[in-house]
């Protein structure tokens, strides 16, 4: 969407994932003072978004959403002043539809203006517009008018569609917001993100500066999967070019996932000045080769293990977009690294079960 916002893929973090409906203004401001206090925001995390449950049930006199007095007592506009005095963003959630997906706060179908309003009128930043309870009207028409709503509103505001790939938005997206769902809900596990990751690969060629697929949040975390299947997870997520939205409890992270989500080489592939989103360019079994191009003349590629039991890997150049005879230096992203040996017309290494190797690949000769 041409507002001039998402040059590179959004990154922050968003209440769904860890915490569903469970929220209220605290958790909001301790995580902004955790995103400072980690120094995750320095590393680009500035969006914090609060997601499904934050609104009374009923509109006001006026018809206007009122954030719920039980949990967010002080409103969204002092919530909004407080995370803007840390150097941060405020994001919102609403839906395309009567109601949201928890049934638990009012959607904007028929209210898009008078929202869109409400949220500039308070400094959000971000909105996250969900398709429940829609009255089974197409997204292609209930989507837009939200976008124009948004451009009306006279604040610059990401518009993230959480459309779940039903109908493509991959396709359509691109004039209507800044990102859209590409899958249905992720879920901490191996097989519900590897699975995303897959459903989104498939529309790599349509992502671009202002408008990214975005295969869900990120469960780093979370506690569901092993320290290595993480990595692939924020790996994949990276080279994807895909919202490196967090969804754990960064109040109370492990060293673990902070190594995890801050690495800054892995994070630099995701905000590439290029924006070209990387995809599959070798598949054979348990065994994938995810590549893309960089600035610089560079490359990056996932060496990914999918299988059971560890494999040698191979990276041709001619599968990852290298000339051929190529001289290449390796940095390794998760040794953090750049390896002494040169590279010609490939690169392999071993790679443990549910894991992957993750180069930057820049060609010297
Ligand atoms: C469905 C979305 O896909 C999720 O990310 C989350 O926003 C929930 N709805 C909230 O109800």
């Amino acid at each position: 969407l041409a507002n001039g916002l998402a040059l590179t893929p959004p990154m922050g973090w968003n209440s769904w994932n860890h915490f569903g409906c469970q929220i209220d203004e605290k958790i909001i401001r301790e995580t902004a003072d955790a995103l400072v206090a980690t120094g995750l925001s320095k590393l680009g995390y500035t969006y914090v978004n609060i997601d499904d449950c934050w609104a009374e049930l009923s509109r006001d006199d006026k018809g206007n959403l009122v954030a719920k007095k039980s949990t967010f007592p002080s409103g969204i506009k002092a919530l909004a002043d407080y995370v803007h005095s840390k150097g941060l963003k405020l994001g919102i959630y609403s839906d395309a539809g009567y109601f949201t997906c928890s049934k638990k706060m009012p959607g904007s179908l028929h209210h898009e203006e008078q929202d869109a309003r409400t949220f500039a009128s308070w400094g959000i930043d971000y909105l996250k517009y969900d398709n429940c309870n829609n009255g089974g009207s197409r997204p292609t028409v209930r989507y837009p008018i939200m976008t124009r709503a948004l451009l009306k509103a006279g604040r610059p505001i990401f518009f993230s569609l959480c459309e779940w790939g039903d109908l493509h938005p991959a396709l359509w997206g691109a004039k209507v917001g800044n990102s859209w769902r590409t899958t249905n809900d992720i879920n901490d596990s191996w097989d519900s993100m590897i699975s995303r990751a897959d459903m989104n690969e498939v529309y790599a060629d349509l992502a671009r500066p202002g408008g990214w697929n975005d295969p869900d949040m990120l469960e780093v975390g979370n506690g569901g999967m092993r320290t290595n299947e993480y990595i692939v997870h924020f790996s994949l997520w990276a080279l994807s070019k895909a919202p490196l939205l967090l969804g754990c409890d960064i109040r109370n992270m492990t060293e673990e996932t902070k190594m995890i989500i801050s690495n800054k080489e892995v994070i630099a592939v995701n905000q590439d000045p290029l924006g070209v989103q990387g995809k599959k360019v070798r598949m054979e079994g348990d065994i994938e080769i995810w590549a893309g191009p960089l600035s610089g003349n560079r490359v990056v590629a996932v060496l990914l293990n999918r299988g059971p039991v560890r494999y040698s890997i191979t990276a041709f150049w001619d599968d990852i977009g290298i000339p051929p005879k190529s001289v290449v230096q390796a940095t390794d992203l998760w040794e953090h690294k750049t390896l002494e040996r040169q590279f010609v017309d490939k690169i392999s290494a071993t790679v443990d079960s549910h894991s992957c190797k993750m180069y930057v690949l820049k060609p010297i000769a």
